[in-house]
């Protein structure tokens, strides 16, 4: 196993275990450090039924998401989603969209109205001003390319995504990295680019310049939705692109 893939192992194993914790909680279990419990006591642990004890579901939550060997099983893991508390106001998850062997992948917030109606990302506004920028600026097909966000679920009132929900959602976007190996990652806008860069620099100090995500190429530009506000920064945006395909024509490396 490469160092690469133990820091993703170790990664997922963090956001399961926090997510564990964090159910208890809610649900009135108290966590004990080890000194305030006594100690190990294992006739404690032994009188619980199989399954029914922390150790029984400790990693459950990203266990399959983490084994998953394609998209459709990374999806079928992912299931009805109740890992954070957006589940509740989605129509659909929008697990994303595209070719799996894409060269470009793009990374966007979180599904907006119309990505929740429909199950797919970007396909609003600001859906079709990236589709625009695919096809028009990049001379490719949306099919070309695989489009997915940080967030799967819609936040409500489009508010935007809060820190316990990009953590709850992050592996699986990980995971669609990983599975894709795109040569280029085009993360758009703030909290892409910050999600994947860990990074609290602003977007437009990060723009234009090559980053690199765990191995892959990253791009950080402008969020279709912010030019769509903004239709003056398109030509930074254009900038951007060019240097991604500037990229994806010279040999890889
Ligand atoms: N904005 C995003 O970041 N993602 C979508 O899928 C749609 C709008």
């Amino acid at each position: 196993m490469s160092m690469g893939s133990n820091r993703e192992e170790m990664g997922i194993i963090a956001a399961s275990l926090r997510q564990h914790v964090q159910r208890g909680e809610k649900a009135g279990i108290r966590f004990l450090s080890r000194a305030e419990s006594g100690g190990d006591k294992l006739e404690d642990v032994a009188e619980l039924a199989p399954g029914e004890g922390i150790e029984g579901n400790l990693f459950s939550d990203y266990a399959s998401a983490y084994r998953s060997k394609t998209l459709e099983e990374l999806r079928a893991a992912i299931g009805d989603c109740h890992r954070c508390k957006l589940w509740s106001g989605r129509t659909h998850l929008v697990f994303g969209v595209g070719n799996p062997k894409a060269k470009v992948m793009f990374v966007g917030e979180g599904p907006g109205r119309d990505e929740d109606i429909q199950g797919e990302p970007f396909v609003g506004r600001a859906g079709r001003l990236l589709t625009d920028i695919i096809t028009k600026g990049m001379g490719l097909r949306r099919e070309d390319v695989y489009i997915a966000n940080v967030i799967k679920c819609r936040p409500p009132d489009n508010r935007n995504p809060e820190s316990d929900e990009i953590e709850s959602c992050e592996p699986f976007l990980v995971k669609q990295i990983e599975l894709i190996r795109p040569r280029v990652i085009v993360a758009l806008g703030k909290f892409a680019v910050q999600t994947l860069l860990k990074s609290k620099v602003p977007i437009m100090r990060l723009r234009g310049s090559w980053h690199v995500y765990r191995g892959t190429k990253l791009m950080p530009t402008l969020h279709p939705a912010y030019l769509l506000r903004n239709p003056g920064d398109k030509k930074l945006v254009w900038e951007d692109i060019k240097k991604v395909l500037q990229e994806l024509r010279s040999p890889s490396d």
